[in-house]
Order: structure tokens, then sequence, then C-alpha cells
């Protein structure tokens, strides 16, 4: 019998990821599937970063770089937190990955430890649990209310921090709901979070796909909660980087050195191509997100405007930001179709995959099982045959 570290053979594969990998093989196979589950945007990658990716390979740097990234890099990241986020940090304050997701993980696994607790609001991103899972410590989820669209009520979370309570992580505009926290409900949170010697982590990565304004950070707007605060951001979103794997962390220097220390043995640098692909990405011209952001902006309308024409299907408040609806689909609980039953929102993303061959995300992972996520990074015609194909299937399921 194979017998796995304990830790790693509670993780499951990535819920996300595992929705598009079945979309892909179906694919394959011939089968027309409409994409409404990837976490990235459908847009190409800027050519003023390409090209700066393709000099970094003419000119030879194709070596190891030092593993938080070159100076080069991490100065173009502490301007970019200077410039859009209004947060000071020193160089050394500053580490750079393969990913938003790598930079989370090797943070989380070097603050925290079994015994601790680390809140996660929910709906929530997969990873967030999982990551904390392997660090040893516990995810304590703490579930925001529908009504209030999704954002943590600053009673609900003095109520959660316990003595074990080590850390929490924030994300606005968030994954899977698109919930965007304006500056008062920051302060609110703010205000608690100053009475808790706590870690407060913010995850930015969806910080730029918002549709009215601009938003606030928690650490502007409170900063005495940057001694205490890491801020996460990537390059995947923004500037439609995914395949690129760039993210970072900023943080306290002894955090960042802790979490380098780890990226030393586990990964190393961050691509060197793709780093110098980053500096010009977060250096040049930031004209490309108008466009993109429009595009979301009409997508969102219409994403809003169909899920609420299907039946068994409520979406109180419209999302504010990212490319993701988080529908309640509590009205199709306990309905089937030649027998598949619903009996939560994974089963209704299976149900839709294999009657429909439309691909989303059941919400069970994200810590809601009675909701799907429905990205809509993708264009407007594969929306429309999306929700066409989805009304047609919901039609057939009967109590
Ligand atoms: C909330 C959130 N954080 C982090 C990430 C990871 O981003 P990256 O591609 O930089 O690893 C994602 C990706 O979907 C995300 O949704």
């Amino acid at each position: 019998m194979l017998k796995l570290n304990r830790r790693i053979a509670a993780i499951k594969t990535s819920a996300t990821m595992a929705a598009d990998a079945r979309a892909t093989e179906m694919r394959l196979a011939g089968i027309d599937v409409v994409p409404l589950a990837a976490g990235e945007p459908d847009f190409d990658t800027p050519e003023r970063i390409k090209d700066a990716a393709r000099k970094a390979i003419a000119g030879g740097q194709t070596k190891y770089t030092p593993v938080g990234g070159t100076s080069a890099l991490k100065k173009a990241i502490q301007q970019k937190l200077k410039r859009d986020n209004q947060l000071d940090y020193e160089l050394n304050e500053i580490i750079a990955s393969a990913g938003a997701k790598q930079s989370e993980a090797n943070v989380i696994a070097a603050l925290f430890d079994e015994g601790d607790e680390v809140i996660i609001p929910t709906p929530a991103w997969v990873s967030f649990a999982a990551m904390v899972s392997l660090s040893g410590a516990e995810p304590k989820f703490l579930p925001c209310s529908e009504e209030s669209g999704f954002i943590l009520e600053p009673d609900a979370l003095r109520r959660a921090i316990t003595p074990r309570t080590r850390g929490i992580m924030l994300n606005s505009p968030s994954n899977p709901t698109g919930a965007v926290y304006g500056a008062e409900q920051l302060s609110a949170i703010a205000k608690v979070l100053l009475d808790a010697d706590i870690w407060v982590m913010s995850d930015d990565v969806y910080e730029h796909i918002v549709y009215e304004g601009t938003i606030p950070h928690l650490f502007d707007i409170e900063p005495q909660l940057k001694p205490r605060g890491i801020v996460f951001n990537s390059l995947s979103k923004t500037y439609a980087m995914t395949g690129w794997r760039i993210g970072f962390a900023a943080g306290p220097q002894e955090v960042i050195a802790a979490a380098g220390r780890l990226q030393s043995q586990n990964s190393g640098n961050p691509s060197s191509v793709t780093q110098a692909a980053a500096i010009e990405a977060l250096t040049g011209p930031q004209d490309e997100l108008a466009p993109m952001l429009e595009a979301f902006r009409a997508r969102n309308a219409l994403v809003v405007e169909r899920v609420r024409r299907i039946p068994g299907f409520a979406l109180p408040t419209v999302p504010q930001g990212a490319f993701y609806v988080f529908p309640n689909v509590s009205g199709l609980l306990g309905t089937s179709h030649n027998g598949a039953k619903i009996t939560d929102g994974d089963s209704l993303a299976a149900y839709l995959l294999d009657q429909a061959h439309v691909s989303l995300v059941g919400g069970n992972d994200f810590g809601a099982p009675d909701h799907v996520r429905i990205s809509y990074a993708t264009s407007i015609e594969n929306l429309n045959e999306g929700f066409d194909r989805i009304e047609r299937a919901v039609a057939k399921l009967s109590s």
C-alpha cells in the first residue's frame, strides 16, 4: 500500500483546475464544451510584454537569478506597490515567485504551525484552505452572508478570533463572489484587526478588475496593520499572463526572508525570462487594461441578466469585480433528470457538463455548496451559447 505524507494525502486537486482538466479532456475527445470554468482572462498577453521576453532570451537572460527575483524586478514591484496601492516597501520586503499562488503557499508555510488557526472568510478561493492545512495550521471558515454581498461583517470577525487565531486571509475583489470591499468596510474590519495580534494577508490579484472606481488598500487605510500585513499580487489577471507564472508577496523582512529560504529549497527563482517580461508589464504603459475592463464590464452585465433569468438560480447582489458570478442554485436541489440528482453545486456542475457540455465549477470547495461559479473570462458568443445550453438543461430537471 502506498503511504503518502499525512498532509499531502489529505489534499485534493484544486476544484477549479479539475473542472478545467475535465473540460479539456472532453474537448480533446471532440466534444464542443463551452468553457465557463477558467480563472484566466481570454485575452492575449500584450505584445510589448512578449517583446521584452523575446529580448531577454536573445540577450542571454536564461540563467538562474536571485531566488526571490532580480533587483530590477523587485524595483518594478516596489514602484507598482507605491503607484497603485500607496504602499512603501524596501526591496528586502519583496519576493517574486512562480505565481501569487507560490508566494502565498510559501508565506503561509513560513508563518503558521500546528495548533494555529487561520481565518478564511467564505466563499473563498479553493487553494487558501489547502495551503493553510499544508502548513499544519487549521483553516477556520467564516461564512459571509449572501444578503451582505458576501462582505465580511466586523462583528462576525470579532467573534471568530480566538486565542489560537494567528492569521486571516482577505481577498478583494473576491474569487469566487466578485465582492469588492469599499473604504468604509475596510476601515470597520481594520478596527477589529487592530485589537487582534494576528497576521493580516491581503490577496489583491483582481485589484484592477473593478467596475466602479478604484479600490482602496487595507494597509493604506490602516497603516498600523502594515507591520503585520502581507500583500499578495500577481501579473496573471492584470496583464493576461497566467501561463507565465509570476506573482509576488510584500511584507515584513523576516517573513519575506523565511519565505525566500523555503523557495530556495523547493523551487528557486521564478523563470528569468518571465521576470524580464514582468518588469516591462509593471513599468511600461498601462493602457491595455482599459479595453479589457470594458469587455469584462459588458460581460458582467450580460451574465447577471442571463443568470437571473434561469429558474432555480438566484443572484441577489451584482458582483462589482473580478470576472466571476457565484449564483445560489438551492432552488434546484432535490431535482433530477435521467438518474442525475442535483444535491449541491458540484452535482449541478457535473450534470451541466454531461448534459449541456458547459463547464463551470461547483461551489463546494469554495465553502458554499449551494452555489456554482461561472467565469465570464470568455467571449460574449461563448457566454450566450453557454447560457442557452444551461437554460435547456435546467428545464429538463424535475422534482
Ligand atoms: C484569489 C486568487 N489568488 C491567487 C491566484 C493565483 O494567481 P497566480 O496565477 O499568480 O498564481 C488566483 C488564481 O486564480 C486567485 O483567484
